[in-house]
């Protein structure tokens, strides 16, 4: 390899590299060739220089081949979806066992709470006993056996992304289209992915807030994906409000589970799992096109078999047998639950999402150092949608907090995230783009 300044340099001066500069940076990374300073000089060169496709391409494929690639021999395609992360989206729950029940295999690999956005590992990992760190061993049994299995990193999945995540995350770094792209697209072709649906969120709970960001961003990853040969479409979805009326980890289990049964189905959260999900059996050439795929996700919904490979898989990893039956006796609870009333009459203009992904993690449900554990019992239900007609006194939410204090500070920050006025908003389409 040329040393690693010397690659430093030339991207520092807008150089491209090439495949066998980035390849070697790489393995001087993983090997710890390449000191931390160094890889944090190039992460800044790259965010200043950026990457063109082939630099783009080829550091996504240094990442990927950093560690063990998942090969798999099953029968049917292997598809997976990754959020870009928001508020109340806890569409990966079902939505692996949605594409489960109509032949497809999920081995989805999940992210814990990042910024204001929650996280699909903190969610399970309130459920007693499920099991977010299983070896590679149980992962790949769990998948094949039940046809989807979430679980959290692995140390033996590119862990060059691992590392470079880290530095990135500690200096100034992570908001690189090049590297998000490299980062999230090396973990997906590491886990051995035959098609991925990308949900890009655009609003104001989304780390891309602007419409035109969020399909530069979907457009990257679509590009550098299937040049990596890896089949790919990106949605760029809404995050203006939360997705769910819900926000926080147990409560979005239950939420998730609701929907599974059929309990609550809420048709802003339902369409935007069903779009996403139909792309998944699309891409997976288990359905001819999107309207085919619905119909079978529909059916596979309403007939309970989505609802059934989710309770297997949780079972399978750990989990109660009997969850979805009773999931309120596993769930833990917190002891404040009271509702916040809205302080004047009018309709809801518009939603600081951000803000209530802030309040969730100041009632404890997400971190403020990597190293918190998290309350898995706090957060919001029964979030009021935009356009709702309030009067004053009218519940916008119901907080669940571990005592009175933290209550009130989260009932003070609610209130704030809506804005209650006079003009009722335009309709909101759930999926905003479709790309690739
Ligand atoms: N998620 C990832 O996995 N990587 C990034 O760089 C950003 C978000």
């Amino acid at each position: 390899m040329r040393l690693p300044q010397e690659i430093i340099r030339d991207k520092r001066d807008g150089r491209a590299l090439s495949e066998a500069d980035i390849a070697g940076f790489i393995e001087g990374l993983v090997q710890d060739q390449v000191t931390e300073g160094q890889a944090a000089a190039f992460a800044m060169a790259v965010f200043f220089r950026g990457l063109c496709l082939d630099e783009r391409v080829a550091l996504t494929r240094a990442m990927t081949h950093s560690g063990t690639v998942l090969a798999w021999d099953l029968p049917g395609p292997v598809l997976d979806k990754h959020s870009t992360g928001g508020v109340g989206d806890t569409v990966s729950l079902p939505l692996a066992a949605m594409v489960a029940a109509c032949g497809g295999y999920v081995p989805m690999i999940s992210g814990r709470g990042l910024g204001h956005t929650g996280g699909t590992l903190d969610k399970l990992a309130s459920i007693p006993g499920y099991d977010v760190a299983p070896g590679l061993d149980r992962f790949r049994h769990v998948t094949t056996e039940a046809g989807c299995a979430i679980i959290g990193q692995t140390a033996d999945l590119a862990p060059a992304d691992r590392r470079l995540y880290a530095i990135r995350d500690v200096t100034g770094t992570v908001e690189s289209l090049d590297l998000i792209t490299a980062s999230i697209l090396s973990k997906k072709l590491a886990a051995g992915l035959q098609g991925l649906v990308m949900d890009v969120k655009t609003g104001s709970g989304a780390f891309m807030a602007g419409r035109a960001e969020a399909r530069a961003l979907a457009e990257s990853i679509v590009t550098v994906a299937n040049a990596a040969g890896l089949r790919t479409r990106a949605l760029v979805t809404d995050m203006d409000a939360p997705l769910a009326s819900c926000a926080g980890n147990a409560v979005e289990v239950a939420y998730a589970v609701d929907y599974l049964t059929g309990r609550a189905r809420e048709p802003h959260f339902h369409a935007v799992t069903l779009a996403l999900a139909a792309e998944m059996l699309v891409i997976g050439r288990l359905a001819a096109d999107v309207a085919q795929a619905e119909e079978r996700l529909t059916a596979a919904l309403e007939s309970g078999r989505a609802c059934e490979v989710f309770s297997r898989m949780v079972a399978a990893l750990g989990g109660p047998s009997d969850f979805v039956e009773a999931t309120d006796r596993y769930l833990p609870r917190v002891p404040v639950v009271r509702p916040v009333m809205a302080q004047a009459s009018g309709v809801v203009e518009s939603i600081e999402t951000r803000a209530i992904g802030l309040a969730v993690i100041g009632l404890g449900g997400g971190r403020t150092r990597p190293q918190d554990t998290i309350d898995p019992g706090v957060g919001f239900t029964g979030l009021v949608g935009r356009g709702a007609r309030l009067e004053t006194g009218d519940p916008i939410g119901v907080v669940h907090a571990a005592n009175n204090a933290a209550a009130e500070r989260a009932e003070t920050a609610l209130r704030d995230a809506f804005r209650i006025g006079v003009t009722a908003p335009a309709a909101c389409e759930p999926v905003k783009d479709r790309l690739g």
